[in-house]
């Protein structure tokens, strides 16, 4: 019988690389996407695609025939616990034996937040469902500059004050998944994945200028403008409010450590935020 691997999220950061690096390996993967016609250019013809949609139960079933494991990305929606523990219960009634999920750093910390408790509810689904199950819980990525706070003009506005982060490279996360996809002895496993340093938001502004020889700054926003900004600019209120305990807890330094579970399950030494840098300068230069 093939085994099939099905990858959630598959045309997002994490899930596209995620899928890519199975079909490497030479998994059978299957990329689980909303829409197959948008989905198919980003993926060689020999990657299989099914319709899957966390808001639509009928999706599942044809999505997980003949899956035995899961890369489970949580959609980011204010009904994420009811929605990924639902599909939780029918992969599990579908036969699929492990699950692999992306979680978020910090979900068991005595510091709450909203996305936190999401994630935390539904690793504790997990757990409870009797699945095997590998959790990965990066920090910030880097290519949140490109995606959720690119530079405006040369400018990084950001209310972090003088905090610091280990940000990770996502390619990292997903080479990680990817590894623990396809090898034993990471049941019951949660990785914590952090990039090998940490940085404030005037050292990726210098990191970027060096990188692309444009010169970049930080603007420390209060988090009053910071809110008002991203309501604007048209961000739910749910997400601004989630977004903004984000950013609290970093402009405090909370998640600055630095772990070695990338170099752990890879063999690699974590990528620095100056060589994610130099790979996408040309973005950064015309940003
Ligand atoms: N950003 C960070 O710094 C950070 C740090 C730690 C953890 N995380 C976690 O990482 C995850 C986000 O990963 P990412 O940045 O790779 O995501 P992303 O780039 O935002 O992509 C989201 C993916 O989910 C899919 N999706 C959205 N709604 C869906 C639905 N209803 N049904 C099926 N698929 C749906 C999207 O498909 P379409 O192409 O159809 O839209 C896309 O493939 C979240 O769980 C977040 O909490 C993020």
């Amino acid at each position: 019988m093939v085994k099939t691997i099905l990858v959630t999220g598959a045309t997002g950061t994490v899930g596209r690389d995620v899928t890519k690096l199975l079909s490497k390996k030479g998994a059978t993967v299957r990329a689980g996407v909303r829409d197959q016609a948008k989905a198919r250019p980003q993926f060689d013809d020999d990657i299989a695609l099914a319709t899957f949609d966390f808001e639509n139960e009928a999706s599942f079933a044809g999505a997980l025939g003949g899956v035995t494991k899961i890369f489970l990305l949580p959609p980011l929606l204010p009904n994420q616990v009811e929605l990924t523990n639902a599909f939780v219960d029918a992969a599990k009634r579908a036969g699929v034996r492990r699950i692999v999920k992306l979680s978020a750093i910090g979900v068991d910390n005595e510091i709450q937040f909203t996305v936190g408790k999401w994630h935390a509810a539904n690793e504790q689904h997990i757990r409870e469902s009797g699945l095997a199950f590998t959790f990965l819980r990066p920090n910030s990525f880097m290519q949140n500059f490109i995606t959720y706070f690119p530079p405006r003009d040369g400018s990084i506005y950001l209310p972090w004050g003088n905090g610091t982060a280990s940000f990770v490279d996502t390619r990292n996360v997903a080479s990680v998944a990817a590894d623990v996809l396809t090898s034993d002895g990471h049941e019951e496993k949660i990785y914590t994945l952090t990039g090998p340093a940490a940085l404030g938001i005037a050292d990726v502004a210098r990191i970027l200028s060096d990188a692309t020889g444009r010169e970049f700054k930080y603007v420390d926003v209060p988090e009053g403008a910071a809110r008002d900004g991203m309501l604007q600019a048209g961000v739910p209120k749910w997400q601004v409010e989630a977004l903004m305990e984000l950013h609290a807890i970093n402009k405090q330094s909370r998640w600055s450590a630095v772990t070695a579970d990338i170099e752990k399950i890879t063999g690699a030494p974590p990528t620095d935020f100056a060589q994610f840098a130099r790979d996408h300068a040309e973005k950064f230069r015309a940003s």
